[in-house]
């Protein structure tokens, strides 16, 4: 935690940074073992790095706390390594598109270990479900049913272990982006309006047919959420629908928050994990119910630092100073849409006071390219110095775009001492390679 007399101005709090993050006795920070100033140097900037350590811890973590069937919401972020880490500490797979099934797969992990996502499921995402044998499909619509009744006929396919996706009616205390357990909402079955009774009657029609073995119910309330009592409502709405249908398993989705800056608090995977076990059991869920989670954003958001290079600093007398750096909005987006908040700092003076207030901007062509409005960074940050931001590991490089043909960062996983490029930089040719 940051020293209240430090106030916004001291040094970045330890707890921001990945498990392994250790600073040498001149202020350098590690990770993995690694200097990030000479990793910068090595592979240049932007640049995604990851702390191993910390993505396996995290993936442990989710696994005892919450057991078998939990599944890493690859949306967060996803890459073969990340894929097959994520299988290897023994988690399932979220997936929720077809690229990201296709991803998943090209890694390695079984079929049968994926989770597959979807409100608007294509004909081609069914079928590359099926044929490859996922191991559950979380229905969301009653057009849905209707396809997975067609391909499964058509395929010839066995009957497909389904959960289907209820929206509650919670609204969860996080940004309404990223709300989705409200009435008003596009994912899902609502329980308020029966449609929920009546997608439970259909996925048994079905099940009766030999198309679907109806196995669970579904909910995701949304993402960033520090209150576990949100958790604890969602839980509670659908404990009175769910306890008669006698079904197996419920899903709790993911959802948990992480801390982003100084002063922000989030509950561990293991506390979140307690409470709705707690939850479900003082609304009556029985004990025989598997209960399962899909974290993403509490996986690997810690564990990722992005490395930038100064480029400018530019002085307005009596309005602001802008640092720019050589990313931007391309490789972090959500300062832009969700209004994020991150800090930033030098990996060469880790623990240095942070009395230089400036914002640090993109190299867009857009005054909208902020990444942090009044960053607090040590007095002497200069140009062509490494600028560091923390907790860059979620839904960064997973929203990453090639806005004015900005060339994507590459990945790097640091663990033991070594850093592996597990996702090259994009090149200028790189982005030609779709042109016709
Ligand atoms: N399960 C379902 C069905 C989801 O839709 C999501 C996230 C998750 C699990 C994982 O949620 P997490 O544990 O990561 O919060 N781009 C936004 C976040 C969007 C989340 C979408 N769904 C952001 O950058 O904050």
């Amino acid at each position: 935690m940051v020293d209240p007399d430090e106030g916004a101005t001291g040094p970045l709090p330890a707890s921001l940074l990945p498990l392994t993050a250790e600073t040498t006795d001149d202020g350098r920070l590690r990770v993995g073992g690694v200097d990030l100033c000479e990793l910068a140097a090595e592979v240049g900037t932007p640049a995604f790095v990851y702390d191993e350590a910390h993505l396996r811890a995290r993936c442990r973590e989710a696994r005892a706390a919450w057991g078998d069937g939990t599944a890493y919401a690859t949306k967060a972020f996803l890459c073969r390594a990340m894929a097959g880490l994520a299988h290897g500490e023994g988690l399932s797979l979220d997936v929720s598109t077809g690229g990201e099934l296709h991803v998943a797969l090209a890694a390695g992990v079984p079929a049968a270990r994926l989770v597959l996502h979807g409100n608007n499921k294509s004909d081609a995402e069914i079928e590359a479900a099926l044929v490859g044998g996922v191991g559950r499909i979380v229905v969301d619509s009653f057009d849905e049913l209707d396809r997975l009744q067609r391909h499964v006929r058509r395929l010839g396919v066995g009957p497909v272990d389904v959960l289907l996706r209820v929206t509650p009616g919670v609204e969860a205390h996080t940004h309404e982006y990223v709300r989705t357990g409200q009435d008003d909402s596009k994912f899902g079955f609502g329980l308020a309006s029966g449609v929920a009774d009546e997608a439970v009657a259909r996925a048994r029609a079905l099940e009766a047919a030999g198309v679907v073995r109806l196995v669970g119910a579904h909910a995701h309330i949304g993402s960033q959420i520090f209150l576990l009592d949100s958790f604890r409502a969602e839980v509670e709405a659908m404990a009175a629908w769910f306890v008669p249908l006698g079904l197996d398993e419920l899903c709790v989705g993911g959802g948990l928050g992480v801390p982003y800056v100084a002063g922000e608090e989030a509950p561990s995977i293991t506390e979140w994990a307690a409470c709705v076990r707690s939850a479900c059991n003082d609304a009556g869920i029985p004990g025989h119910v598997r209960l399962t989670a899909e974290p993403g954003r509490s996986i690997v958001a810690t564990a990722g630092i992005t490395l930038y290079r100064v480029g400018t600093i530019k002085h307005l007398p009596g309005i602001r100073t802008y640092m720019s750096v050589d990313g931007g909005m391309s490789d972090n987006p959500r300062p832009v849409l969700y209004g994020s908040g991150y800090e930033a700092f030098l990996p060469r003076a880790t623990t240095a006071r942070r009395p230089m207030v400036a914002t640090v901007v993109g190299k867009h062509c857009e005054s909208g390219d902020v990444l942090v409005r009044d960053a607090c960074l040590p007095a002497d940050t200069a140009v062509d110095d490494i600028l560091a931001m923390p907790v860059t590991g979620a839904y960064g490089y997973s929203m990453a775009s090639n806005y004015n043909k900005v060339p994507r960062p590459p990945v790097v996983f640091v663990a033991d001492g070594r850093a592996r490029v597990v996702v090259r930089r994009e090149t200028f040719d790189d982005l030609l390679h779709l042109d016709a």
